[in-house]
């Protein structure tokens, strides 16, 4: 069967590498950023390549009026989708309690708002449809208290594991996927520091959305991709708090 994804966050990156790997599969998508030039591009080159078809929403998710076109969308009925990937992120370079609260507004509202408002509207028409998947891009940030965007991340995967709970008996599956340092434009567009981050942390994006897609066809509600963040995920759930206290004190 045929389906439909929305991809917030497709022109880079991990959302990127969703829209390639569902693409290859035969969904059909629409991909969400606020670069319309870099989103035409992309919806054309996987139509041509995949035979599918990709519409195009240019949106920034910070702003009400964004997140308000993309949630319209979601309930449409006419061309139902049937997998939101909440994607879109950006990271402040400065330590919260030194950075302008304004920056913290939009991150917040980016981070935690707008997938708040997709997941709303998603789990409402799903739920009249009787299945759905939703994939929440978090962070291993989540795991350990490191300022407001592993707050944020924190934030979305306990939300993602309740509406797992909640809405498996209406069909639908809800995923936080954590992720560990990945290449992709996030640290370089907000100008981290990432020279001191040893080579074996970094994954690939493509590895990331490949280890979610196997997790989320196996209904698990956090997906944390490839075995080295496996055991530092635990470790960081299940460290001491004095350790946990250390680590937060360090940087990104
Ligand atoms: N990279 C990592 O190490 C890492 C690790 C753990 C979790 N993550 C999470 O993974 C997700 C994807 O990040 P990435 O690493 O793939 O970053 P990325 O390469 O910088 O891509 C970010 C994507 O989000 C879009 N975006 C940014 N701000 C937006 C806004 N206001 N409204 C709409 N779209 C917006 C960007 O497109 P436009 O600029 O065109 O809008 C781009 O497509 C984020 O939620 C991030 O927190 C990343």
């Amino acid at each position: 069967m045929t389906t439909t994804a929305l991809i917030t966050g497709a022109t880079a990156g991990i959302g990127n590498s969703f829209a390639r790997a569902l693409a290859k599969q035969g969904s059909n998508l629409v991909l969400v950023a606020r670069d319309t030039a870099r989103l035409e591009a992309l919806a054309a080159d996987l139509e041509r390549k995949y035979k599918i078809t990709a519409e195009v929403i240019s949106a920034d998710l910070a702003t009400t009026e964004g997140m308000d076109r993309v949630a319209e969308r979601l309930t449409e009925s006419s061309a139902p989708v049937d997998l939101l990937v909440n994607n879109a992120g950006a990271s402040l370079a400065r330590w919260f309690g030194s950075t302008d609260i304004a920056d913290e507004d939009r991150q917040l509202d980016l981070l935690v708002r707008a997938p708040m408002h997709l997941m709303d509207a998603a789990l409402k028409t799903m739920v009249g449809r009787g299945r759905g998947a939703i994939i929440n891009v978090a962070s291993v940030a989540a795991f350990t208290p490191r300022g407001t965007y592993s707050a944020h991340k924190a934030w979305l995967v306990n939300l993602s594991q309740w509406a797992n709970i909640k809405y498996s008996t209406a069909g639908i599956t809800v995923q936080a996927l954590c992720p560990g340092f990945t290449r992709t434009e996030f640290h370089q567009r907000m100008q981290a520091e990432i020279a001191n981050v040893p080579k074996w942390m970094w994954l690939s994006s493509d590895a990331v959305v490949r280890g979610s897609l196997r997790d989320l066809k196996k209904g698990k509600p956090i997906s944390v991709p490839s075995l080295r963040y496996k055991v530092l995920a635990f470790l960081s759930r299940h460290a001491p708090s004095g350790l946990v206290a250390k680590i937060a004190k360090k940087g990104r």
